[in-house]
């Protein structure tokens, strides 16, 4: 279940979210009656049964059982934790995910994160200052100029100076215990053995890193002449993580109403020197690989990332290794283009020595992620022999089984039929495996199915109408009434009163989310996906009935055991008022 975050708020999330919404922008839906359909996206299919039903919140597919509520789907298709998809559902319905933390220590937390932001906020304006006051100033002014940086774009990016001298910053910000230790935490001053601490940028210049809602999150400074290391960076810290940051997003999300696209680059000053020149939507790694997180993050702010890469080998290689990070989010919404500038220039480089529009002309003429695969496996088979053909069959196939989205598979697979002169339909066949329903899935639904049987099937339509009319559950006076009952499915039942009885305005998809990874849960999600037509007035009616006469068979079962126990032994007093008044209720 959920780990950290708070079930409730998952539960309510859940309610709030309509299916149809979730899978039409993945898989195109149409409607079918009170129900919507399509192609199966898990299953390999000419006619559409896969169906999504608005009023269950449940899709099911006929033909290869796949079934499950709008977070199922976003985690099987887009292979999401958990977590992740919880996250995906709160950011469509502009949620912030709440941490489970008792809420004092919340608070707590709440505060310090936010001192810690307002520090950093204060150490940038600090040495965005120095840029102006300081007396050596000119030399970072001129650093600056030098590599044709106008004061708007240094401003528009925040860069400072950090002079020399080993307590500027501690002096300016932090002459007290309590505030030195948040410099430390923040990564701006470091702790020698002995106690004392020091400024950890000196004389360079200072890039702020700000989040996409432009909190400063850290920096990087770089030196002025070509001492080592080049640059500096914060160290990883509760707000600093270098995996997860892209440098410039800020910067461009500020500056663009929409961004039909994203030039990846490497370091800060490809950024600035881009926007320099009119290139506003740049973002850079910070000199790591991009990670699944940065690409994420890219993917939800533009449909077209381009990667920016030096043409020599080592570029080559780290295009290959985005290309790999990419392929697994390759989903056909957004589309992965890659540029190699020549050996030797960077896009600061080029973009100074070419200009805007020969840069701009360079990456509409970017390798598609497609043609850069086959290309770079193609370079590894001759194309001319039959062999070589079926080796680069060979070889693309596991790249392809890692694509989720359907239809971008389709699309590699006829290039490579293209490529390789066989019909796209044979080839599909022989690259595509059909998804089987795993064994262990299997396992488990035969067993769930055979539970399934043997619940009577009162206590299943009882289930069921709680599962379609979750509000039923305050109509139920006493559950105890019904527990004594030794039926299949009756903890099962009273599990579900209990908890809708205390939340009963959730919908059937949060009480199967509810149980995930349980076999009640898969229980009940064989139940949701079976038809179910009762509803209104009458639902309620039988909802009655069938409670009624679910307590007649208690007080049956009771009386049947009590007399049998009579007929071992003679009851004891209690027993026997209990059969008395059980006799009186059966009238
Ligand atoms: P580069 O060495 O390509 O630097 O590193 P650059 O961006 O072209 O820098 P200039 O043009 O010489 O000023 C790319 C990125 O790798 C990280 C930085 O984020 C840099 O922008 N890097 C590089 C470091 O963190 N430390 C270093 O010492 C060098
Ligand atoms: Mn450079």
């Amino acid at each position: 279940m959920g780990g950290k975050i708070p079930q409730d708020f998952i539960d309510n999330l859940i309610t709030r979210i309509d299916i149809v919404d979730i899978i039409d922008s993945r898989v195109p839906l149409k409607k079918a009656g009170h129900e919507y359909k399509a192609c199966c996206p898990f299953h390999n299919e000419k006619t559409p049964s896969f169906t999504v039903s608005p009023s269950k919140q449940f899709y099911h597919c006929f033909g290869c059982n796949a079934h499950g509520t709008a977070l199922g789907f976003l985690m099987d298709y887009e292979r999401l934790s958990f977590v992740e998809a919880v996250h995906e559902l709160a950011n469509l319905t502009g949620q912030e995910v709440p941490s489970s933390n008792p809420l004092g220590i919340h608070a707590k937390k709440h505060q310090a994160t936010q001192d810690l932001f307002e520090l950093l906020e204060q150490a940038s304006h600090y040495y965005q200052q120095q840029l102006k006051i300081n007396s050596a100033k000119n030399l970072a002014i001129d650093y600056l100029k030098h590599r044709g940086i106008s004061g708007e774009t240094a401003k528009t990016f925040a860069l400072g100076y950090s002079p020399s001298g080993w307590h500027n910053l501690s002096t300016a910000l932090g002459n007290n215990p309590a505030s030195e230790h948040k410099l430390i935490q923040a990564g701006l001053l470091i702790r020698k053995d002995n106690g004392k601490t020091y400024d950890r940028f000196r004389e360079r210049i200072i890039f702020p890193i700000h989040n996409k809602r432009g909190k400063v999150i850290g920096f990087g400074g770089r030196i002025l002449d070509d001492g080592t290391p080049k640059y500096l960076n914060s160290p990883e810290t509760e707000l600093f993580h270098k995996g997860q940051e892209l440098y410039g997003l800020y910067q461009a999300k500020k500056a663009l109403r929409d961004i039909p696209q994203l030039i990846v680059v490497e370091g800060y000053m490809d950024v600035i020197s881009l926007a320099q020149h009119g290139i506003l939507y740049a973002v850079a790694t910070l000199g790591t690989a991009a990670t699944i997180d940065h690409i994420n993050e890219l993917r939800k702010t533009t449909q077209r990332i381009i990667f920016c890469f030096d043409g020599d080998r080592a570029g080559k290689q780290a295009a290959w290794k985005a290309l790999q990070t990419s392929l697994s989010l390759l989903d056909g919404a957004a589309e992965f283009f890659f540029m190699f500038l020549p050996d030797g220039e960077d896009p600061d480089t080029i973009v100074k020595k070419e200009g805007k529009e020969s840069f701009i002309q360079r990456h509409k003429e970017s390798l598609s992620l497609s043609a850069f695969l086959l290309e770079t496996l193609s370079a590894q088979a001759d194309l001319k022999s039959i062999d070589g053909r079926a080796k680069l069959i060979e070889i693309t196939k596991p790249y392809i089984d890692k694509i989720p989205g359907k239809n971008y598979q389709n699309l590699l697979i006829n290039r490579l039929s293209e490529l390789v002169s066989l019909d796209a339909r044979d080839l599909f066949h022989q690259v595509k495996k059909k998804r089987q329903i795993p064994l262990e899935a299997q396992h488990k639904l035969a067993k769930v199915t055979k539970t399934l049987e043997r619940v009577p099937s009162i206590v299943r339509f009882i289930i069921e109408a709680l599962l379609h009319k979750p509000a039923l559950a305050t109509m139920v006076e006493d559950i105890n009434k019904y527990v004594q009952l030794s039926l299949p499915g009756i903890k099962m039942m009273k599990t579900l009163v209990d908890f809708l009885t205390e939340r009963p305005h959730l919908n059937m998809p949060a009480i199967i989310e509810h149980w995930r990874g349980t076999p009640e849960g898969e229980y009940l999600a064989v139940l949701a996906s079976k038809e179910f037509h009762l509803q209104g007035d009458d639902l309620v009616i039988q909802f009655k009935h069938a409670l009624e006469r679910l307590q007649e068979q208690s007080v049956e079962q009771q009386i049947e055991h009590l007399l049998e126990e009579a007929r071992r032994r003679s009851l004891n007093s209690d027993e026997k008022t209990q059969l008395q008044s059980l006799l009186q209720i059966k009238g």
